[in-house]
């Protein structure tokens, strides 16, 4: 098998599409919601504590399995670390394409969303919402149709190739992101509510909500999902690179965009929130909340509301298909690499695959809610638990190697390796257990 064929550009290039990887819906939607659920500032400093403390390190070792073996998200763990390894390959496979599935229905209810704010006008009150958001969600051919639309779309980005296609998508739509956002958060403040909303985000502080496990298991999957480590997607883009970019503060900047995003977000949705009073819809949070909350909040202020959600839900859908289109590489690459198919003939096979396997997210919400906490939640934190081991206990070596390629100073590939060893491994451990714990109990119990 051949080494990856195809390159980026530049090192900015890989940052910037690892970035649009790791910014998406995740941090616009799945941030706010979870941060509403999980007790606003108690989930906010978990969830900044085990980005920095066990995905970061999680994150640099991803890397170091793309670049060393140079092999797509298949074929890496076993050239890694022998033929026992062969299962997390598959497990990235069956991530990928599971969270893609239900990733492509939201990206269809924001486009929906989008053209709804961007051709008719806004829900005008918060019944009208509801039914809007049913005949988006659920009803008939609409979700169907968005889902189809929005994989045709990260079908063709990832056809055109790395640096013909997901690149020079992320070099345009990652800085256009970055302004919508900023604009929206200066607007934002100024809002009537703003102080209580960025009160209620950042400062209601319930240390009893450290310990609850549903608040670990939403910090945890939120961490996760939104850096994008353990399910392949940044080992496939890190296999395009070369020997020398400097991994470690590729890394950094990756996280450092994805968490101030993140942020960012919370501080424009929390505002809008509470200044339209929102609150009681939101707290009893689903997946659907912002399509329902935002829309029938931004309607009051007329003209300027309906500007605002054609480009907040312009920015969003923006942030998902620079997101989909790594979910998407795992299993393209795969094909290319494994079992020598051209591009474009592994891209359409698993967009049919993918748009198949979307059906029952598209004609369910809480199909798509299952979907969310197994793919998005539990796979992928068994994900990266298996890459942190395997380059910390398996193969310590290549990862000091590879990092030592690349300027990285002797005392930080040593930290970073311990850290791996001694604090993500365990740490994730825990994470895994009290989340499976929590889903069995909210399920069965
Ligand atoms: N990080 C993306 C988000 O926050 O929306 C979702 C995602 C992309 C998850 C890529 C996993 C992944 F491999």
């Amino acid at each position: 098998m051949a080494r990856a064929s195809e390159s980026w550009s530049s090192p900015l290039g890989f940052v910037l599409a690892a970035a649009g990887s790791a910014v998406g819906l995740g941090n616009l939607w799945g941030f706010a919601y979870r941060a509403f659920q999980g007790g606003g500032g108690a989930f906010v400093v978990l969830y900044l504590v085990i980005v920095l403390v066990v995905c970061l390190p999680v994150l640099v070792a991803e890397m170091v399995l793309g670049r060393s073996t140079g092999h797509a998200p298949l074929i890496a763990p076993v050239t890694a670390g022998g033929r026992r390894w062969a299962p997390l390959g598959l497990l990235f496979l069956a991530a990928a394409i599971g969270i893609l599935a239900f990733y492509a229905v939201l990206m269809g209810w924001t486009g929906r969303t989008l053209l709804h704010a961007l051709l008719v006008g806004l829900p005008a009150d918060m019944a009208a919402s509801e039914s809007f958001f049913a005949l988006i969600s659920s009803s008939g051919g609409g979700a169907v149709l968005g889902l189809l639309v929005s994989l045709a779309l990260t079908g063709a980005v990832v056809a055109a190739g790395v640096r013909g296609g997901i690149e020079r998508l992320s070099r345009w739509g990652m800085p256009a992101l970055f302004l919508l956002l900023l604009g929206l958060l200066i607007w934002a403040a100024f809002l009537p509510g703003a102080g209580a909303g960025y009160h209620q985000f950042l400062l209601r502080w319930d240390p009893a909500k450290l310990l609850d496990p549903t608040t670990i298991r939403n910090a945890f999957t939120q961490a996760f999902f939104s850096i994008g480590t353990g399910i392949g997607a940044i080992l496939a883009y890190a296999a395009y690179l070369n020997r020398r970019s400097a991994l470690a503060i590729e890394a950094v900047s990756v996280v450092g965009m994805d968490t101030a995003v993140g942020l960012m977000a919370g501080c424009v949705t929390f505002p809008l929130v509470a200044s339209f009073g929102l609150g009681e819809v939101v707290s009893g949070s689903t997946v659907g909340t912002l399509f329902i909350a935002l829309p029938t909040g931004l309607a009051s202020l007329g003209m300027a509301g309906r500007l605002v959600a054609v480009l907040f839900f312009g920015l969003a859908y923006i942030a998902a298909i620079t997101s989909s289109v790594s979910l998407l590489e795992v299993p393209v690459s795969s094909l290319i690499d494994g079992l020598g198919w051209r591009r474009r003939e592994a891209v359409w096979s698993c967009v049919g695959l993918v748009g198949v396997l979307g059906l029952p997210p598209a004609l369910n919400t809480a199909a798509l809610e299952v979907m969310d906490a197994l793919f998005g939640g539990v796979l992928l934190i068994l994900g990266g638990l298996l890459v942190a081991l395997l380059l910390s206990w398996q193969a310590p070596a290549r990862f000091l190697a590879d990092l030592q390629g690349c300027a990285t100073p002797p005392g930080l590939r040593r930290a970073l390796l311990l850290s791996l060893r001694w604090i993500s491994v365990p740490a994730i451990a825990v994470g895994l257990g009290v989340s499976v714990l929590d889903l069995a109990k909210m399920w069965l119990g």
